[in-house]
C-alpha cells in the first residue's frame, strides 16, 4: 500500500517524501508544480535511492485524481497541496478559497469514492489568530485574520464534519509553527518563486548577496528586544512529525489535533544573531516599520504531540540556520527553474 502525498514537490512535502521513503513507505505524489519544481523530486530520489511515482496533477482535477487512485493502492493521504502566501490571499481571496477549499473538497470526494479514509492535513498555527496568551495549546479558541488562515480553519472544520458523518474516517490536523531549515544534504530546501515573504529565506538571500538588506518588521513590540517572537522548527523535524501522525491515523479512527513546534520562541533579532554565529556571516539589516497583521508572540505547547504521537523536535536553531544556509549556498538559484 502506498501513501499519496499531495503537494509533495513543495518545501515541506519534499522533506516528508524523504522521511517516508527512508522508513520504507511507497510514495505516490501529485502536484501541479504551481509553486515547486519537478527537480525537487529528482533530488528526493537522489537522497533516498528510491523512487517516487509522480503525477503532474491539480487536486481540482477529479478525473485525474481518480486515475491516480485507480492506478495505485493508496492507504492514506498526506495533504500538503495548497497556496500559502498570507499577503497574496488578502489580495486574491477567491484564488485561495478555490484552490485550497475546492481543491480539498475534490480530494476528499475522490478519497471517499475509493474508500481511502485516512488523511493527515497541513494546518497552521495561524488558526490561533491573535491569541492573547502563549504557549498555544490545541484547545485554545481559533480564529483567522486572513483568507489563507480562513482556508485552514474551514478545512479543519470540513474534516471534523466528515468524521461526524462517517466514523470510518481518521483525520490528523497538524498545526505547524514556522518551518525553516533544509535537508542536511543541501539537495532540497525552500525555493520561493519571488522575493521571499518569510524571514529565513529572506535572510539566506541577503547572506548570498541576492538581496541587499533585510528589513526587521517592527522593533517596538512588547518583547525583550522589541521584535516579534516565533517558534521556528526544522523542516526535517516537521517531516518526522508526519510519520508519527500517519501511524496514528493508520491505527485509530477519530480527529486528532496536534501542534508541531519546538515550544521555544526566538525573536527576529535572535534568529539573525543565530544565523550570523552558525555560519560566520554578517547579515545587513535595518529596523523598519511593523508589518500589518503580524502577531507579537507565537509559540507552541508541543506536549500533546509528545504524549500522543511520541514526537518532539530534536534540531536546534543553530542547525536550522546551518542547513538553511547550506541549501542556499549549494543552490544559489534554488532548483534553477
Ligand atoms: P509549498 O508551496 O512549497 O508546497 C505546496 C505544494 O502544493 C507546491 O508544490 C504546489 O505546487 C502544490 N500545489 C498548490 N496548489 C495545488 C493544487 N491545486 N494541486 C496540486 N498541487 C498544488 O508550501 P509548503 O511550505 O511546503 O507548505 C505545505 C503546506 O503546509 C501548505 O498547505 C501550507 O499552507 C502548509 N503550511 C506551511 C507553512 C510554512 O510556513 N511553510 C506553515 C504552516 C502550514
Ligand atoms: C516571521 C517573523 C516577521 C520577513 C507565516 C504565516 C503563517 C505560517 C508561517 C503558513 C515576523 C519577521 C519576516 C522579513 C521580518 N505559514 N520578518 N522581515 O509571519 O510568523 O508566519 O509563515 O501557515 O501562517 O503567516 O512568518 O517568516 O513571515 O515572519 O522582520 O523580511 O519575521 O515580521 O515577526 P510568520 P514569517
Amino acid at each position: 500500500m502506498a501513501i499519496l502525498v499531495t503537494g509533495g514537490a513543495g518545501f515541506i512535502g519534499s522533506h516528508t517524501c524523504v522521511s517516508l521513503l527512508e522508513t520504507g513507505h511507497e510514495v505516490v505524489c501529485v502536484d501541479n508544480l504551481s509553486n515547486s519544481s519537478r527537480t525537487a523530486l529528482d533530488r528526493v530520489q537522489a537522497i533516498t535511492g528510491k523512487t517516487v511515482k509522480f503525477y503532474e496533477c491539480d487536486i481540482l482535477d477529479k478525473p485525474m485524481l481518480s486515475k491516480v487512485m485507480r492506478e495505485n493502492a493508496i492507504d492514506a493521504v498526506i495533504h500538503f497541496a495548497g497556496l500559502k502566501a498570507v499577503g497574496e490571499s488578502v489580495a486574491l481571496p477567491l484564488k485561495y478559497y478555490h484552490n485550497n477549499i475546492t481543491g480539498t473538497l475534490c480530494l476528499l470526494e475522490v478519497m471517499g469514492e475509493f474508500g481511502v479514509k485516512k488523511i493527515v492535513f497541513s494546518s497552521s498555527a495561524t488558526v490561533y489568530g491573535k491569541a492573547e496568551t502563549v504557549p498555544l495549546t490545541e484547545d485554545m479558541p481559533t480564529s483567522a485574520y486572513s483568507p489563507y488562515g480562513q482556508t485552514k480553519l474551514m478545512i479543519e472544520q470540513i474534516l471534523k464534519d466528515l468524521y461526524v458523518s462517517d466514523n470510518e474516517w481518521s483525520v490528523s490536523l497538524l498545526r505547524y509553527f514556522n518551518p525553516i531549515g533544509a535537508h542536511q544534504s543541501g539537495l532540497i530546501g525552500e525555493d520561493p518563486r519571488d522575493i521571499p515573504n518569510n524571514l529565513m529565506p529572506y535572510i539566506t538571500k541577503v547572506a548570498a548577496g541576492k538581496l541587499a538588506q533585510l528589513s526587521v518588521f517592527g522593533s517596538d513590540y512588547p518583547t525583550p528586544d522589541g521584535t516579534c517572537i516565533r517558534d521556528y522548527i526544522h523542516v526535517a523535524d516537521l517531516a518526522e512529525g508526519h510519520l508519527k501522525a500517519l501511524d496514528k491515523v493508520r491505527r485509530e479512527r477519530g480527529v486528532f489535533i496536534h501542534n508541531l513546534g519546538t515550544g521555544t520562541g526566538y525573536s527576529v533579532l535572535d534568529v539573525i544573531k543565530a544565523f550570523e554565529t552558525a555560519n560566520d556571516i554578517k547579515i545587513n539589516y535595518r529596523l523598519a516599520d511593523r508589518r500589518p497583521g503580524d502577531v507579537t508572540i507565537c509559540y507552541a505547547d508541543p506536549a500533546k504531540a509528545k504524549k500522543e504521537l511520541d514526537w518532539e523536535a530534536k534540531r536546534d536553531i543553530v542547525q536550522m540556520c546551518r542547513d538553511a544556509w547550506n541549501w542556499q549556498k549549494n543552490n544559489p538559484d534554488g532548483y534553477g527553474d
